[in-house]
């Protein structure tokens, strides 16, 4: 789908019209560069009239070379034959009026055939990965990490990720982001056989540009009535047009949990430093080898991982028998965050709890992160994530 780079609200509004459904807007050409690293069956850029024009002939010179499927589409407000001249030698394709959403349309869909045409149809688009965030303890903060994931998850609009809500009675990632969806899970209920992208697309309410949120229902007594098929299929759907789906879940193997769970390629459990609770995740980790669920794909997050609670994190990963990937203390902020509707990850992406949300996403994608000095390391390279935050410990 074309990424717009566009940070006016209004422009993105009337620009998001004539662009096809499940289009990606990103503020600046760097994150538009950073997309199109993630997403080589991107065919268009989209630039919208508040990219500056030697920003945007520049972004069009260096795609013509290094992407040259990828048609750059710019919209100015006004332009003159000036200003073609020079968008035609940089490689742009299209230029056009901000007003004429016609030929916005046009030019994108000339830019698809193109695509097309030099790449074949057959393309494949990669799908989507699920990544499930559960424990077997209700309160450990889930929630609190699936939303922060999913924003660490989306790089600053690099990748698309959609939050689900699956705790289908209580779920609460809606309100903890200050969202008051029109749709949810509800609307989906009896279409498990018509299930597709673009109906849940208009059922998805959105956070920020690239994270939108499947809310659950608001009524408890619905969950009764949102079935397994109904929820692998609704998975399933949004592989196709998300790079990450974020599931939080409810704190039991209900049949929702065990549906996202069988659908699952990574999976992050969420641990605190208790005994009730490591017992009882240790019982879960037991359960899901018995199911052979997300074998070598288990991501285990302490949260309310302070000092001098008594236990250790080389207990924890003795008694649980697997590494901790990253780890969050008690913070007020990280409360105070999402009470505000705005998570530590956006809020203060330099906060420990960020740096660990963040750890925590590139240990689940694999990829490097980016370091503060410019270079790049993946998360099993860099100092365990636990290092950073564990200083005075012995
Ligand atoms: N590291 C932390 N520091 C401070 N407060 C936290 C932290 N983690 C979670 N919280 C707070 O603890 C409460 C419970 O967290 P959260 O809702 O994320 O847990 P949960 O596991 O999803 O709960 P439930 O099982 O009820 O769904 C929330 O008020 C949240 O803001
Ligand atoms: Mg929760």
């Amino acid at each position: 789908m074309p990424v717009l780079v566009e940070q006016d609200p209004t422009l993105v509004g009337t620009l998001g019209h004539a662009l096809p459904t499940g289009s990606q807007v990103v503020a600046t050409t760097e994150r538009a560069l950073a997309w199109l690293d993630q997403h080589p069956d991107e065919y268009a850029v989209v630039l919208g009239p508040s990219v500056e024009l030697l920003a945007a002939l520049g972004t069009a010179e260096d795609l013509r070379i290094k992407r040259p499927t990828v048609s750059v589409v710019l919209v100015r407000e006004q332009f003159d034959t000036d200003v073609l001249t020079r968008a035609m030698h940089a490689g742009v394709r299209d230029v056009v009026a901000a007003g004429d959403e016609k030929a916005v349309t046009g030019a994108v869909e000339r830019a698809h055939q193109l695509f097309q045409a030099l790449r074949g149809p057959g393309g494949a688009r990669q799908l989507g990965r699920v990544v499930t965030v559960f424990s077997p303890k209700g309160g450990v903060g889930k929630t609190t990490s699936s939303v922060n994931l999913a924003l660490a998850l989306t790089d600053r609009g690099a990748r698309k990720v959609c939050l689900v809500d699956l705790d289908l009675a209580f779920g609460d990632v809606a309100i903890t982001m200050q969202l008051f969806p029109t749709h949810s899970i509800e609307q989906a209920v009896g279409s498990e056989d018509s299930i597709d992208l673009a109906m849940l697309e208009g059922l998805l309410t959105r956070h920020q540009d690239s994270l939108t949120i499947l809310a659950a229902p608001s009524h408890p007594d619905v969950r009764e009535r949102v079935t397994p098929l109904l929820i692998s299929r609704i998975l399933r759907a949004l592989r196709d047009g998300f790079d990450y789906i974020v599931v939080d879940t409810s704190p039991s193997f209900d049949d929702a949990t065990l549906t996202a769970l069988d659908e699952t390629d990574e999976c992050v459990i969420v641990a605190t430093l208790d005994v009730p609770t490591l017992k009882n995740v240790k019982v879960a980790l037991e359960t899901m080898d018995m199911l052979s669920i997300a074998r070598g794909h288990r991501h285990l997050l302490l949260n309310r991982a302070d000092e001098q609670v008594g236990i250790s994190v080389e207990k924890v990963e003795s008694i649980l028998g697997m590494p901790v990937s990253a780890q969050v203390a008690t913070a007020v902020d990280i409360a105070a965050a999402t009470n505000a509707g705005t998570p530590i990850v956006s809020e203060k992406p330099g906060h420990p709890a960020s740096l660990a949300f963040t750890h925590l996403a590139a240990s689940v994608t694999g990829e490097p992160i980016p370091a503060p000095d410019g270079t790049n390391a993946t998360a099993a390279e860099q100092p365990r994530a636990r290092g950073l935050f564990r200083r005075g410990r012995s």
